[in-house]
């Protein structure tokens, strides 16, 4: 028992205490999200986010239909720390510290107003103004609403329960603007875009999935954005790892997305997300399907490299976890626990790797490596302890080459030349300076061209004794055929059809085919023929 003379009471002034509460690192749309998840704790199915612009005195309001509060309820909301931290939450609730209304509203104005109504009890209204509170120098929670903010109300008195928060005297935003100053109007709505897209990121899943909740942003309803691309076919989606910490469950599911150039450039673009391609790899953190962390190596020490830009991986936190994750007042930090770290590292390696493999071959699923079935034109090989990439002088095409030009020694010294000077140097820097600003394996290019190149390596195997079947065959395992099999099998029907419409061979009228080696005519001898 401590007794009166052991302590003094020392409480906080408040005009000074609740101006340390703006400090939090809110950014307009982390502090417009941390509004939109008591919403949707309130069980909301519609949330209207309203941008008025009106020079200083512009209003930013978030309206739901969630079941709203009571008078004593709303009193206790308003009060800063209105939850201890370490209380068990519901799994669906996405609060934590009861700082949020206030800290996120603090951040961006100087009066918050909030009107609640629950169904069939009336609605009531409480107003923070911290100019009245530095006044005062005391908590006073008005029970009036400012009359520039009634007006604002009218979408919440049109349901039949719900919440409205009205900031007004956004000095972070519009501080001394005049209501005709038409670029700092532009800038404003132009913030409205910025939150349009953090929201359509943060709750793509509760707005996709069955949830479906829908939020609007001046009245036009904002489209979820999917980072994983998941119902695209070129993207890998790598099996799920359930991670258990104290009994508890962490879903670990890693993507690699496709190669630029198997998707649309709309497609690209999009899925670049709101802070551009390279910042959106990394882990993706959600809590209660709400997005925390968009992307980011958690601390492992690797940085946001252009080669690893196609890895994302979602990592599902239920709340039960915040502390051992380390959730932050605004949401926007997590950082896993040491017992799942190298869980985490080695299914963070394992994408980046096969990310990596993705972005530097244009989309092919494996690195294309010579071995018994499969033939590349360009091969490494030592020289001197280095690498040296020479021209496989058993190529089909090569060899064809070769067997038709009488001046070996012009050939070799071209193909020498080739070899010596590939431009590595130069494409290296280029490649690091303007990712992607160089061509990939057949980009763009007409598939009539491609097929042609096809043909004439078809031509070259045939040329070198195989039969059409086997030809075709062949031609499957000359890099990168494999990456076009629409157009191998076009080819392979179109020549089995020459092949079986063909009159047999002259030289034996025999079912079996002509090798082409000897001088025999292709128009009138079955290419294919043995004899
Ligand atoms: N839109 C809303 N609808 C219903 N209740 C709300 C709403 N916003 C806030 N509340 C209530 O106010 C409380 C305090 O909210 P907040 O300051 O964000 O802290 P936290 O979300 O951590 O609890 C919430 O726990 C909830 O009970
Ligand atoms: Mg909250």
């Amino acid at each position: 028992m401590i007794l009166e003379t052991e302590f003094d009471i020392v409480a906080p002034h408040a005009s000074s205490l609740i101006e340390s509460l703006r400090a939090f690192s809110y950014e307009l749309p982390t502090a417009l999200a941390d509004l939109i998840d008591n919403s949707i704790t309130a069980g909301a199915k519609n949330i209207w986010v309203d941008f008025n612009w009106d020079g200083e005195s512009s209003v930013i309001a978030v309206t739901d239909d969630g079941q709203g509060m009571s008078e004593q309820q709303l009193v206790s909301a308003m009060r800063p720390g209105s939850q201890n931290p370490l209380k068990v939450r519901e799994p669906h609730d996405s609060g934590r510290f009861g700082l949020g209304l206030k800290t996120a509203s603090f951040s961006q104005c100087r009066r918050v107003t909030v009107r609640s109504l629950v169904q069939e009890r009336g609605a009531a209204t409480r107003c923070w103004d911290l100019d009245h509170v530095a006044r005062v120098n005391d908590w006073q929670l008005l029970r009036v609403a400012d009359a520039a903010a009634v007006p604002h109300f009218r979408r919440l008195s049109e349901l039949p329960h719900g919440t409205a928060v009205i900031w007004q005297q956004l000095d972070r935003l519009v501080a001394n603007q005049r209501t005709d100053n038409e670029r700092e109007q532009l800038m404003f709505l132009q913030r409205a875009n910025a939150v349009r897209d953090h929201l359509a990121m943060v709750f793509h899943q509760l707005m996709a999935g069955p949830r479906g909740v829908r939020i609007l942003l001046n009245q036009r309803p904002i489209d979820p954005w999917d980072p994983f691309l998941a119902n695209e076919p070129a993207t890998q989606i790598l099996p799920v790892t359930h991670l258990n910490l104290r009994g508890v469950m962490v879903d670990v599911e890693p993507f690699v997305l496709p190669h630029q150039s198997k998707l649309s450039k709309a497609k690209h673009e999009a899925a670049a997300g709101p802070r551009g391609w390279n910042a959106h790899q990394g882990f993706y953190v959600y809590r209660n399907h709400r997005l925390l962390v968009p992307g980011d190596w958690l601390g492992f020490g690797w940085t946001k490299d252009e080669h690893y830009k196609l890895a994302r991986i979602r990592v599902e936190v239920p709340n039960a976890l915040d502390h051992d994750w380390g959730i932050d007042v605004t949401k926007s930090r997590a950082l896993p626990p040491a017992a799942l770290r190298d869980d985490l590292r080695k299914i963070g390696e394992r994408t980046r790797s096969d990310a990596k493999r993705v972005y530097s071959h244009r989309g092919a699923k494996l690195t294309p490596k010579a071995d018994e079935d499969r033939v590349l034109l360009w091969e490494p090989v030592a020289r001197h302890d280095k690498t040296f990439y020479r021209l496989n002088r058993l190529h089909p095409l090569l060899k064809q080459v070769i067997a038709a030009n009488s001046n070996r020694a012009a050939l070799n010294a071209l193909f020498r030349l080739i070899e010596e000077t590939i431009p590595f140097p130069h494409i290296t820097i280029e490649n690091s300076e303007k990712p992607n600003q160089i061509s990939g394996l057949f980009e763009h290019i007409a598939e009539s061209q491609i097929r042609e190149v096809m043909e004439q390596a078809f031509e070259s195997l045939v040329a070198s004794g195989y039969g059409a079947n086997d030809a075709v065959n062949r031609l499957r395992t000359i890099w990168p055929f494999e990456l076009f099999p629409a157009l191998l099998q076009s080819l392979s029907e179109s020549k089995n059809h020459a092949w079986h419409s063909w009159p047999l061979c002259e030289c034996t009228q025999s079912s079996r085919r002509h090798s082409p080696k000897g001088k025999a005519t292709f128009t009138r001898v079955d290419p294919g023929c043995w004899n």
